[in-house]
């Protein structure tokens, strides 16, 4: 592809979003060859830096943390490209600055530039940038100009409705890229190719075959000194209203027509309008929360969330959550879908499991069966990245004797080289114009909408019994019950390298 000259301005260009994963990401987008010839990535701060310092500054970020761990001798001509700007989100001089610079390289190029707007930066900004934007005009080519909003995409359904709702007066929807960094991993983008790409599974993906589905993403890191975001985000908001929504659209939608971005996103909106509303009454019943204590992991002694910086000693912010939930429709009309996410527990893994119904009629006695699994699919998102299918099979042997085996397919064994970072993936969509794995506006406020009667019911009980679940654990017994109940238990895969 050969895309038209590019300026990334990076709004909050010495965040950590900008050092770990933004420029170590447009990097290796330029080794491997994707940047257009001319592009320009323009760091936006109120720090005094030269271009020169700040290139430095980089470099360093590059060394830490870009795909070969190392800066080659690329290095100097993508850092050429790499600019600062001091500047004042409410100062207008910035925004003249901006324009000036636009036109610098519209000369310089010989071209009009696609001009991208980053903001890594604290939600309370961006209405401001919005509105300076708007002010010096430097939104008004709507074919040419993008704004990339980063995550939390409001508090609630309220703040989130007037977040778009400003936008909306700046930008069109097509300018408005809204990341969820999950829709980005390779594991991911999968979902799509393996349920549409492939015609077995169509037939049994549905309410006859499925029993139910767990979705489970843990993480062993505890929130690794975001204190202050993390009180008033939560797992609920940091991991599920985003992430994990958008693994059940995929797994849930129905076949889209195209893969044209908004008809892959109509179908995903449609799963969130069919999810039935949590009642305020089913809360305790289908909503299980939890707050981790100290304890040790991988042989170190970590801090109880209580005891972490920035967070207050009684704090009752949920460091786990685990939710039950329908969709009323056709498809799913009766599957139980099981989410869970939580930090500092037993194992590093994102997971999707598919358990299918058992067998109608068993012909086999008793005593052949040595393990009996129903069939199920694991869509292992991460650390590990596979399919899995279980299956029951004969082990060799002259009685007939049966136990569950795993058909694996595992990108490292089936495909050579490195996957693409999500951000890569994610860059790159945004200056080619590809919004298939962005949120659309009525996607983020249907995901707040939903998970509003279980926030609401949650912040209006105050003094829990927290902590209730130790670090390396698999999260409070409640969650262990949420599932028990219905017959079931959490799937997890047993992994050799554990993160
Ligand atoms: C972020 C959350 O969006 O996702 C973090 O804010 C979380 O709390 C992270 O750790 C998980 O992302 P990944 O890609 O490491 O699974």
């Amino acid at each position: 592809i050969q895309l038209p000259g590019t300026i990334f301005f990076i709004f909050g260009a010495s965040g950590d979003l900008t050092s770990r994963k933004l420029v170590p990401a447009l990097y290796n987008l330029f080794l491997d060859g994707w940047m257009p010839l001319n592009f320009a990535i323009i760091g936006m701060g109120r720090s005094a830096y030269t271009d020169e310092k700040y290139r430095d500054l980089l470099l360093e970020d590059i060394n830490s943390y870009s795909r070969n761990g190392k800066a080659d001798e690329r290095w100097t001509s993508f850092s050429k490209h790499l600019y600062y700007q001091i500047s004042d989100i409410g100062n207008d001089d910035s925004y003249q600055e901006q324009v000036r610079r636009i036109n610098n390289f519209k000369e310089t190029w010989g071209e009009e530039p696609s001009v991208i707007y980053y903001l890594a930066v604290a939600p309370r900004f961006f209405g401001t940038i919005a509105e300076k934007l708007a002010k010096h005009q430097l939104t008004a080519n709507t074919e040419k100009t993008r704004v990339v909003i980063e995550k939390p995409f409001g508090h609630d359904f309220e703040s989130a409705k007037a977040l778009n709702q400003l936008l909306s007066t700046v930008f069109t929807e097509q300018q408005i890229y809204r990341i969820d960094h999950y829709l980005g991993k390779e594991t991911v983008q999968n979902i799509l190719a393996f349920r549409f790409a492939n015609s077995i599974l169509e037939p049994i993906w549905n309410r006859n075959y499925i029993d139910h589905v767990e979705i489970s993403v843990t993480e062993q890191l505890g929130v690794e000194g975001r204190g202050g975001y993390y009180e008033e985000a939560g797992a609920l908001r940091d991991m599920v209203q985003n992430h994990i929504f958008q693994l059940l659209c995929l797994v849930a939608m129905e076949p889209p027509v195209s893969f044209q971005a908004d008809e892959v996103r109509n179908r995903k909106v449609d799963v969130l309008h069919a999810m039935r509303k949590f009642k305020p009454e089913d809360v305790a019943k289908n909503a299980v929360r939890g707050q981790y204590g100290s304890g040790w992991i991988e042989g170190k002694q970590v801090k109880g969330y209580r005891e972490e910086e920035n967070v207050n000693p009684e704090s009752n912010t949920e460091t786990f959550a685990a939710l039950k939930l329908f969709i009323d429709n056709w498809r799913w009309h009766g599957v139980p879908f099981y989410l869970r996410t939580g930090k500092r527990m037993h194992q590093t893994a994102s997971t999707i499991t598919i358990q299918f119904k058992d067998v109608p009629h068993m012909i086999f006695p008793t005593e052949t069966i040595e393990g009996w699994q129903q069939n199920r699919l694991i869509i292992s998102i991460q650390p590990e990245m596979s399919i899995r299918l279980q299956m029951q099979a004969k082990r060799p042997g002259l009685s007939m004797t049966l136990n569950p085996i795993d058909l694996i397919f595992d990108y490292r064994g089936a495909y050579e080289g490195q996957s693409p970072e999500a951000y890569e993936t994610l860059l790159l969509d945004t200056m080619i114009g590809d919004q298939t794995l962005f949120m659309r506006a009525d996607q983020v406020e249907a995901a707040w909408d939903l998970l509003m009667p279980v926030l609401n019911s949650w912040s209006a009980k105050k003094s829990l019994n927290f902590p209730n679940y130790s670090a390396d654990s698999w999260g409070p017994e409640l969650a262990e019950a949420l599932i028990a109940k219905d017959g079931f238990h959490w799937f997890t895969l047993p992994l050799k390298n554990k993160k």
